[in-house]
C-alpha cells in the first residue's frame, strides 16, 4: 500500500539542474578548464561539497580547504543570481497537474533534496505548501546516493519506506531511492537511470494512475 510521494527538487519540479550545471562549469572555466553535459551527470543530486571535489579532480587540481571554500561561496554566488528571477512559471510542466492528481489520491508528499537552497527555491515559485515535510540539504548529513534524504521524508510522514515512491532525475538519486527500499521512478532518459524501477521523460507524460498500477502488488 503506497502512502507517500517523495519529489527531488532540482530536475524535477523546477529546471534548476541547469543552473547549477552553468554556475559549475563558470568555475570550472575560470580555474582554465571545462565539464561537459556528461560529467555533469555525475554531478546531479551531489552535494555542493562532493560536486566541488568531482570538479577539481576532473581537472586535476588539488587545493586546500580553505580555497575550496571560497570556490563553493563563489559558485552559490553565482547560482543565486541565476535563480533570483525565478518564479512559478519556472514549474516544470505537469507539475501542477500531477500534484494534484497526488492529493486526489489521498497520498502525502515529501521534497528529498539535498540543495541548501532548496526551502527558496520552494518560496520562489509558490510551492512550499505543497508538502507535507521538506528535507533538504540543512537537515542531513550525507548526501544522495546515501538515503537519508528520503528515510528522513519517510519518517517525518510517520508511512514505511516500502510506502513511498520517489522520483527523481539523477543518477545518485535514483541509487539513494532504491538504497531506501522505495520504488523509483526516474524522470529522464532510461539509458542514464538505469536503476530506476519505471521511467518517464517527466511528469508531464505520468500520470499517478499509471505510476500507481506499475507497483509490485
Ligand atoms: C541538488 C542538485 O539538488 O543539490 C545538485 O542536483 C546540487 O546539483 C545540490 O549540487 C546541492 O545544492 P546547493 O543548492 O546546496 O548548492
Ligand atoms: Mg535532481
Amino acid at each position: 500500500q503506497i502512502k507517500a510521494f517523495l519529489f527531488d527538487l532540482d530536475g524535477v519540479i523546477v529546471d534548476t539542474a541547469i543552473y547549477h550545471y552553468q554556475a559549475w562549469k563558470r568555475l570550472a572555466n575560470e580555474l582554465g578548464f571545462d565539464i561537459s553535459e556528461e560529467f555533469n551527470e555525475r554531478l546531479k543530486g551531489v552535494s555542493r561539497t562532493e560536486s566541488l571535489d568531482l570538479i577539481l579532480a576532473h581537472g586535476g587540481l588539488t587545493l586546500p580547504d580553505e580555497k575550496k571554500a571560497e570556490l563553493a561561496a563563489q559558485k552559490n554566488e553565482w547560482y543565486l543570481e541565476l535563480v533570483s528571477r525565478m518564479n512559478s512559471d519556472d514549474i516544470l510542466p505537469g507539475v501542477a497537474t500531477f500534484f494534484s492528481q497526488v492529493r486526489k489520491a489521498g497520498l502525502q508528499t515529501a521534497l528529498g533534496s539535498v540543495s541548501k537552497n532548496a526551502p527558496l527555491i520552494l518560496e520562489r515559485i509558490g510551492m512550499t505548501q505543497a508538502f507535507d515535510a521538506i528535507i533538504d540539504g540543512t537537515k542531513i548529513s550525507k548526501g544522495k546516493p546515501d538515503p537519508e534524504v528520503f528515510t528522513k521524508g519517510a519518517d517525518e510522514l510517520e508511512v514505511n519506506y516500502n510506502e513511498c515512491v520517489v522520483f527523481e532525475d539523477a543518477v545518485a538519486g535514483v541509487e539513494a531511492g532504491k538504497r531506501a527500499g522505495m520504488f523509483v521512478v526516474g524522470l529522464g532518459s532510461a539509458d542514464v537511470l538505469i536503476q530506476a524501477d519505471l521511467v518517464a521523460s517527466s511528469l508531464e507524460s505520468l500520470t499517478v494512475a499509471e505510476v500507481l498500477a506499475k507497483l509490485p502488488n
